[in-house]
This record gives C-alpha cells, sequence and structure tokens, in this order.
C-alpha cells in the first residue's frame, strides 16, 4: 500500500467479564474481522471499566482477559494487523479521563440513556464517580489513538456522542495552541476526519451496524446475555451447544408439528439465517421455512439442522482456539506487545495534550 495513505484508524473493544457469545459474534466480531484488513484497528480490553459495576471482583479479570484475547483470536481478528492491548496498563488513558472530566458536565453524564440502564440491571441506587463518569473514560480511550471510527452497537451511541463533545470542547480550549509549529504534530495520526491543523483530536464517528437486528436470546427473549443464560458462547462444546438449541424457542402458538408456524421472529430460523454459510445450506433453510409455515417439519427436525450449521461455524474457532490455548505464551506476548504498541500512540497523544494545554514545566 501506498505510504502516503495514511488508513483512518478504527478503536474499540469490550469489557473482560466473560466468554461473548454468538450474540457478540453477529453484532460486532465479525464485523471487526472485515475491518482490520481495510482500517488500522485497536481493540481495547477494557478492564477498568469492569470496576464501575464491579469493583470487588478484580481477581476475576485475569482469566477473563485471557478468554477474551482466545475469542478475538477464534473468530479470526489478526493480531500481525490489529492491536489488542489491555486499558489498565496504559496509565496515560486514565490521565486523559481526568482531563476530559473538566470538559463535561455532570447533568451531561446524567442525561446518558445507559447510565439508567446500567444502574438498574446491576441493582445501583446510587452511581459511582466511576459509574457517571463511564462515558468519559471511553471518550480517553477514543481519542487516546486518536481513533476517526468507533465500530459500536447502537447502546453506546450515546457514548461516542459524548466523545465527540468532548473532542470539539478541547479543540475549541486547546487547539489554537497547536499547529505546524508544534513539534511532531504533522508526523502524527490525525485521519481525515479531524480538523486538520491547529486541532488536537480528530471528531470520531460511531459506526453502528444497520442491516442486522441483535441476536435473540435461546428462550426468544431479545437479547442474549449471560445473567439470563440463554447464550451460546463461542467457546462452547458440541454438547452444549446441541443442548442449548434442543431446548430453544421456537413458534409459542405452534403446538405441533402439523401445524402452520411462523418463521418471523422464530429465534430458531434467525439463527438459522444469521449462520447458514455454505449455498447448500441456505436452501436447506429456504425449504425447511415453507415446510414450517405449511406445517409439515417438526421443531426438532429445525433444531437438529441448526445444531449442524451451527456446528459447521464453530468447527473453525475451536480450531483456532486450541491451537493459541496451546501456546500460552504466545497469547501472552500478543496481549504485551499490542499493549506496548498503544501505549506508545497513549504517549504521543498526551505530549500534545500537554503541548496544546501548556502544562509542560519541566
Ligand atoms: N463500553 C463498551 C462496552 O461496554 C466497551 C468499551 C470501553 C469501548 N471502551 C471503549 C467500546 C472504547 C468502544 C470504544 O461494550
Amino acid at each position: 500500500m501506498n505510504k502516503s495513505i495514511v488508513k483512518k484508524r478504527i478503536l474499540t473493544g469490550d469489557r473482560p467479564t466473560g466468554r461473548l457469545h454468538l450474540g457478540h459474534y453477529v453484532g460486532s466480531l465479525r464485523n471487526r474481522v472485515r475491518l482490520q484488513d481495510e482500517y488500522e484497528c485497536f481493540f481495547i480490553i477494557a478492564d477498568l471499566h469492569t470496576l464501575t459495576t464491579r469493583p470487588g471482583r478484580t481477581e476475576e479479570l485475569k482469566e477473563n482477559i485471557k478468554q477474551l484475547v482466545l475469542d478475538y483470536l477464534s473468530v479470526g481478528i489478526d493480531p500481525k494487523k490489529a492491536t489488542i492491548y489491555v486499558q489498565s496498563q496504559i496509565p496515560e488513558a486514565a490521565e486523559l479521563a481526568v482531563i476530559f472530566g473538566n470538559l463535561t458536565t455532570v447533568p451531561r453524564l446524567e442525561r446518558v440513556p445507559t447510565l439508567k440502564d446500567v444502574m438498574r440491571d446491576s441493582h445501583i441506587q446510587i452511581p459511582s464517580f466511576g459509574l457517571l463518569g463511564y462515558p468519559v473514560l471511553q471518550a480517553a480511550d477514543i481519542l487516546m489513538v486518536r481513533a476517526n471510527l468507533v465500530p459500536v452497537g447502537r447502546d453506546q451511541a450515546s457514548h461516542i456522542e459524548v466523545t465527540r463533545e468532548i473532542a470539539r470542547e478541547f479543540n475549541k480550549l486547546y487547539g489554537v495552541h497547536i499547529g505546524k509549529s508544534t513539534p511532531g504534530v504533522n508526523e502524527l495520526h490525525t485521519g481525515s476526519v479531524s480538523g486538520g491543523d491547529g486541532q488536537v483530536f480528530p471528531i470520531p464517528e460511531a459506526l453502528i451496524p444497520e442491516d442486522i437486528g441483535t441476536l435473540p436470546g435461546t428462550d426468544g427473549k431479545a437479547k442474549m446475555s449471560k445473567s439470563v443464560g440463554n447464550v451460546i458462547n463461542l467457546s462452547d462444546d458440541s454438547e452444549t451447544v446441541k443442548k442449548q438449541v434442543m431446548g430453544m424457542y421456537t413458534d409459542p402458538k405452534r403446538v405441533h408439528g402439523d401445524e402452520p408456524g411462523n418463521v418471523e421472529n422464530n429465534p430458531v430460523f434467525i439463527y438459522l439465517d444469521a449462520f447458514s454459510q455454505s449455498e447448500k445450506s441456505k436452501s436447506k433453510v429456504k425449504e425447511l421455512k415453507d415446510r414450517y409455515k405449511n406445517g409439515t417439519v417438526k421443531d426438532v427436525e429445525v433444531k437438529e439442522f441448526l445444531v449442524q450449521v451451527l456446528e459447521e461455524f464453530l468447527q473453525p474457532l475451536r480450531g483456532r482456539r486450541e491451537e493459541y490455548e496451546k501456546q500460552p505464551e504466545l497469547v501472552e506476548k500478543i496481549l504485551k506487545e499490542g499493549t506496548e504498541s498503544a501505549r506508545e500512540e497513549a504517549k504521543k497523544t498526551l505530549s500534545l495534550v500537554r503541548a496544546a494545554m501548556k502544562i509542560e514545566y519541566f
């Protein structure tokens, strides 16, 4: 690739709270695998963000981080193309969050809709300073690498909006102090969406997938969720997958296999549509849908086919996961090197920030 063409930069990531499931794959992971060829990708493992709801469970983080990296690698995220790193090992991000905390207001953060959702789901009556500041820390993650695009689910859009406001406010307050004469600024990656000269931060954009709805849970609820137990994890073995699928909800109104059934909003068919890859599978799905609508197929036959489709999808993931599981030092190296290179970016950003703010004294 021509070196003068700067690839746009992407940042996204996850909190290490447990295994990733099929819903994560459909909603974000498969998109990341595509994006890593076209963009310079950073994938953050946001362990500090877990403190906002579970500050007392830090002993789980190490294992969760390892499993998250394995989930990433298993779906085909390629450490040669993308930078995978751990948030807490980059102190510059925390420093940036302190600065950014002064560029937004308490009522603004109280209006972020995810705050109420998280408080309800985690049974929190009064938010901590850290929970209220969740979007501020996320803004620090994003702007720390001066990302242009942030692929996230719709639920995160409000956080990216806060990030944009903070970036604009920073540029407005301090941007004029920085220009062509500031050492290093022109070599830095600010991407084409940045405000150009005099702007420290590009204004990042959320990249929200439009075509796909959320994958429902195996119980037909709107979303897969670990706490509900309606998930199929990317790391589940064949037996577990089979058990989950055979217990899945279908059309609740259909009692017998010889009654016409509903294919839309039927989780079994939604999964079949999402995971059938070969032409052969796809035409089989079409046939099953027709027979389902006519009342000439039993649920169990459709489910058995779904087991087959999911196995076909999961088999290569399991293969890659096993390969990496056999080499824990390699997994650690990937994470360590990713974190080192993200930290290099963080240091560059922080020196830009300090120069712009005129807070470099020694
Ligand atoms: N808040 C995100 C989530 O819960 C995780 C996250 C932390 C993130 N920092 C980020 C996502 C920066 C995108 C960009 O899913």
